[in-house]
């Protein structure tokens, strides 16, 4: 079997060394070669019309400068930060957020694809798509690199999927764990092992962890 550090292409051979990382879910060839389709796919769908990308800091950050590589239009990009209110535990459980930066630019009568790294509960994208739809964009659309809809609260209608994963919890390309393991660059799951008595220490749910 091929090990972790030969699955990983680039300079992450310490950071891939920690414990609290399992097994490879997606290598970087296969998310590359995932986005090489989607951006195809966009092209597509998108000829003959404007396109502006809209990622969601932070997570999705990574996605968006791969995939807008992949796409041959012209498009352009901006970006958006939400956080939960202060009295609510987590935008996983309670859906309540409010955006901590905005858009640069109006949005009326553009084509928007708004460009996420995983989509879990489907409250955040939600709360997003309610949001920028007041605007009155030509189109709304979305984009996320993962689909993990065992939880999915909200109903969604997402146009395209990188990889749909299951109940495993993931770091790497965006993802991460207590803000670090965004920059591997391939998508691995966590040692839940390693990890499982700081939560049952913390008493926090392991819906936060997306
Ligand atoms: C992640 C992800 C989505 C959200 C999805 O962001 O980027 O925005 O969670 O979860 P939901 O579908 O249950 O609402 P996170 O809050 O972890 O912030 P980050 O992008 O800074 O990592």
């Amino acid at each position: 079997m091929m090990e972790k550090a030969d699955i990983t292409t680039t300079g992450t051979v310490n950071l891939i060394k920690n414990p609290i990382l399992g097994k490879v879910l997606f290598p970087s060839s296969e998310i590359q070669t995932r986005i090489s389709e989607l951006g195809k796919i966009i092209t597509e769908d998108y000829t003959g019309k404007d396109l502006l990308l809209i990622s969601v800091l932070r997570g999705g950050v990574i996605f968006l400068t791969d995939l807008i590589k992949q796409i041959d239009l012209e498009l352009s990009i901006d970006f958006m930060s939400i956080s939960s209110y202060p009295e609510s535990k987590s935008i996983h459980t309670s859906g309540v957020v409010k955006i901590t930066k905005d858009l640069e630019e109006p949005i009326e009568d553009k084509n928007i694809l708004i460009i996420e790294d995983i989509i879990d509960s489907g409250l955040t994208i939600s709360y997003l798509l309610r949001n920028l739809k007041l605007r009155n964009p030509n189109s709304l659309e979305v984009c996320t690199l993962l689909d993990r809809n065992v939880k999915r609260i909200a109903e969604l209608n997402i146009k395209y999927t990188g990889f749909a994963i299951g109940q495993e919890y993931v770091v790497g390309y965006g993802l991460d764990y207590k803000q670090k393991f965004r920059n591997l660059d391939s998508i691995y799951r966590l040692n839940t092992a390693v990890i499982k008595k700081e939560f049952e220490v913390m008493d926090v749910s392991k819906d936060s962890m997306a």
